[in-house]
């Protein structure tokens, strides 16, 4: 399960403070997926930080299957974060000096992993994404949606307690968006996985059973159209 409570995150921008969370609450059980939408600026990539870890907020308690993780240090974060949490950024954040399917199968590397069997297994989830062909590539050959999918990859991988998606399906035609959005809902059915996936894409919200909306700081329902 994932719980948080009364977070509160406020950034200085020259002289003025912006509230972008005021007394946030969520709760997600383990399996379920969560749509979150709300305007560019509004905070669904910080609130995915947050749960991530990555960010830590002005105040209020996260916890995760349990585990407190507020008051954990840097290296307990990179621990928990690495056995528990899979993140699919914004931005890919790909590592250039890597091939593609070492991108991939570096979680599983560094969980303890043989090298050979995660790179197998990263070959696995870039076929099922269509980009095993460019699996000896450096990321940066690639055009914007394959490398989206190389990340996609790297989040699964490792059946990650939670699978945090930042507008994942962002570069991606509409085809391949079904391919991914119905890979992470049947991955999520048979890990058991809780999937966070915020997006302005709201044909995938309307599949989602229940999605919240950033609103004046805080979470609201929103309601399928
Ligand atoms: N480190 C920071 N310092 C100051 N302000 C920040 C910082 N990180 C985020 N913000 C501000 O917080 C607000 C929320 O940003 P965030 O990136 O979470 O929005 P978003 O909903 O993900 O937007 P988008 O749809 O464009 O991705 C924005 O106004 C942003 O400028
Ligand atoms: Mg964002």
């Amino acid at each position: 399960m994932l719980d948080l409570q009364n977070i509160v995150q406020i950034y200085q921008q020259g002289q003025a403070e912006v509230i972008v969370f005021d007394d946030l609450n969520l709760n997600v059980k383990q399996g379920e997926t969560i749509g979150i939408i709300g305007p560019s600026g509004s905070g669904k990539s910080t609130l995915l930080n947050i749960i991530g870890l990555l960010e830590k907020p002005h105040s209020g308690k996260i916890s995760i299957s349990g585990t407190n993780c507020s008051d954990m240090n840097n290296e307990e974060k990179v621990n928990f974060r690495k056995n528990n949490i899979g993140f699919i950024f914004q931005n890919n954040q790909l590592l250039e000096d890597f091939l593609v399917e070492e991108n991939v199968a570096l979680p599983m590397i560094l969980a303890g992993h043989s090298y050979k069997k995660s790179i197998k297994r990263a070959r696995e989830f870039l076929e099922m994404l269509g980009i095993v062909e460019r699996r000896n590539f450096k990321p940066g050959l690639l055009s914007g949606g394959e490398q989206q999918r190389v990340a996609i990859a790297r989040a699964l991988i490792k059946d990650p307690t939670i699978l945090l998606a930042d507008e994942p399906t962002g570069s991606l035609d509409l085809l391949n968006t079904s391919l991914v959005f119905n890979l992470m809902i049947k991955l999520a059915k048979e890990k058991n996985t809780i999937t966070i996936l915020a997006t302005h894409n709201l044909n995938l919200i309307n599949k989602i059973n229940k999605s919240y909306k950033i609103f004046d700081g805080n979470l609201i329902e929103y309601k399928k159209k």
